[in-house]
């Protein structure tokens, strides 16, 4: 487990362990100001793709968070070079000795990350063959790569499964395909991309995924030298180059995270300026603040969250963009807890995201997670079987409990739980939450979190 590598705490000597454990007291709104940077989602990719250019690549605003150190050691086992820029969350990506690494040497460094799978595509651009470990990631349901290893064979790679993982080659070089994806999987359409940019013609991708950070993305692999046209009703048509170069970019901003500090911002009746978050990747979300009674002032540096008065129930339901994103699901869910009436969410993306709920529960909310979805009336349009939906009935007080983190955003909802309720809670495993949440405890401590590191 990564401790809580980027925090520069403690303000007052509150870091008494390595950063897993927290007690914190709660009933104080959070209130201040955080600025979020680039987004984990994009930023890692981005990462990945300066393998594909013949010179280095510049990435700007990159957070410190155990993700990016995790694709950045990836990267250097892959002999990529990789400096910290002159300023601040700069990272200069230098690929021209890329040589193959060892299974077992990229398992040690992939850690819990499923960021390996994407780097089949350029590594069998590269040198030929490529490598993934059994992947990791947040337990928030199956997880399979189906998608990502069908796609690669019809870009004429071999897949060849071995105890350990999974072995990739392409004997005769990489052509373009014509690819339907099941689902609009944002890790199948950022495959797609990282591999058919160099691929020899044309590639159509119909049901792709066209989230913001996949938009930047393809900003970035344009840069580079790459031809990719977004046409209507989710189809990508990449027309495969000889040669990509480096790039130089910004990352766009974190949405998920921004979105995590609003919930808070209305889960502890407090006012949070998330600076850096911009209106028009948040638009489903901001229509979902207003309508639980939430209230938002958009300005050009960031957005400020506060409670309007008080909460009302809301139905949500997740989507693949431009619907309500499901890393958004969890924090809010703290926040419907203090709502009036029967708040609804349904989860269509993951099959198992309602876990956390469970430490909520044990809290005092009042939360009836449906595996299998609602039937009858209140049953959505059937989109995917794997649905599941959670009805939160409110206000309830919540009231301090031992918890312990399941996943990422599990974890951070945790965390705003125990920071609403009263009582001293006890909070573990929280070092999770550094894979998408940089300087999470000086952010909390710079909103007026009362907490203690104790382990
Ligand atoms: C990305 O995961 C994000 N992770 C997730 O964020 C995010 O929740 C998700 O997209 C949806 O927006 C990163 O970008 C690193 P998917 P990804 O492929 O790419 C099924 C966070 O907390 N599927 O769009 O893995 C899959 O099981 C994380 O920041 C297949 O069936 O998501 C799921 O039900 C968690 N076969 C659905 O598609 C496949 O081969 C969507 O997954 C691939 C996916």
């Amino acid at each position: 487990m990564t401790t809580l590598l980027n925090d520069t705490m403690p303000a007052g000597g509150r870091k008494g362990g390595t950063g897993e454990t927290l007690a914190i007291r709660g009933g104080r709104p959070l209130s201040g100001r955080v600025e979020v940077k680039g987004a984990k989602n994009l930023v890692t990719k981005a990462m990945v793709a300066s393998l594909l250019g013949d010179t280095a690549s510049i990435l700007h605003d990159v957070p410190v968070i155990s993700d990016v150190a995790v694709v950045r050691s990836l990267l250097e086992v892959h002999g990529v070079r990789v400096d910290d820029g002159h300023d601040q969350g700069t990272l200069v990506l230098d690929p021209r000795d890329v040589e193959s690494a060892h299974m077992e040497e990229i398992d040690a460094h992939a850690g819990a990350s499923r960021i390996p799978i994407l780097f089949c595509g350029p590594l069998l651009h590269r040198l030929g063959e490529a490598f993934i470990p059994d992947l990791g990631g947040c337990r928030i349901g199956d997880r399979p790569i189906d998608f990502h290893l069908d796609a690669l064979r019809k870009f004429g790679a071999v897949v060849e499964k071995l105890p350990s993982g999974i072995r990739l080659s392409a004997p005769r070089g990489l052509h373009g395909a014509n690819i339907t994806l099941p689902y609009p999987s944002v890790g199948a359409t950022e495959q797609v991309l990282l591999t058919a940019v160099r691929a020899r013609g044309v590639t159509e991708l119909k049901g792709a995924a066209i989230e913001p950070e996949i938009m930047d993305l393809i900003a970035v692999l344009q840069k580079m030298g790459a031809i990719i046209s977004y046409e209507p009703n989710r189809v990508l048509l990449i027309e495969g180059v000889d040669k990509l170069s480096g790039y130089e970019h910004r990352a766009i901003f974190d949405r998920n995270e921004a979105a995590s500090w609003a919930s808070a911002a209305l889960a502890t009746g407090g006012e949070i300026f998330v600076g850096g978050a911009k209106q028009q990747e948040m638009l489903t979300f901001l229509n979902v603040v207003r309508k639980v009674g939430g209230d938002f002032d958009i300005r050009e540096d960031g957005i400020l969250f506060r409670r309007g008065g008080d909460l009302r129930a809301v139905t949500v339901e997740t989507d693949v963009h431009p619907g309500f994103m499901t890393d958004w699901q969890q924090p809010l869910i703290v926040a419907l807890t203090q709502a009036t009436g029967e708040s609804i969410v349904h989860e269509t993306v993951y099959e198992n995201r309602f876990g956390f709920t469970d430490a909520l529960v044990k809290m005092g909310a009042d939360i009836t997670v449906h595996p299998q979805g609602l039937q009858d009336g209140l049953r959505r349009v059937p989109r995917r079987s794997l649905e599941q939906a959670a009805i939160i009935t409110g206000p309830t007080k919540l009231t301090a409990a031992d918890i312990t983190v399941p996943d990422l955003r599990g974890g951070y909802s945790h965390v705003i739980a125990a920071l609403t309720a009263r009582g001293e809670s006890t909070v573990r495993n929280v070092g999770i939450i550094s894979r998408g949440y940089e300087k999470f405890f000086d952010k909390l401590d710079s909103l007026g979190a009362d907490f203690d590191i104790v382990g």
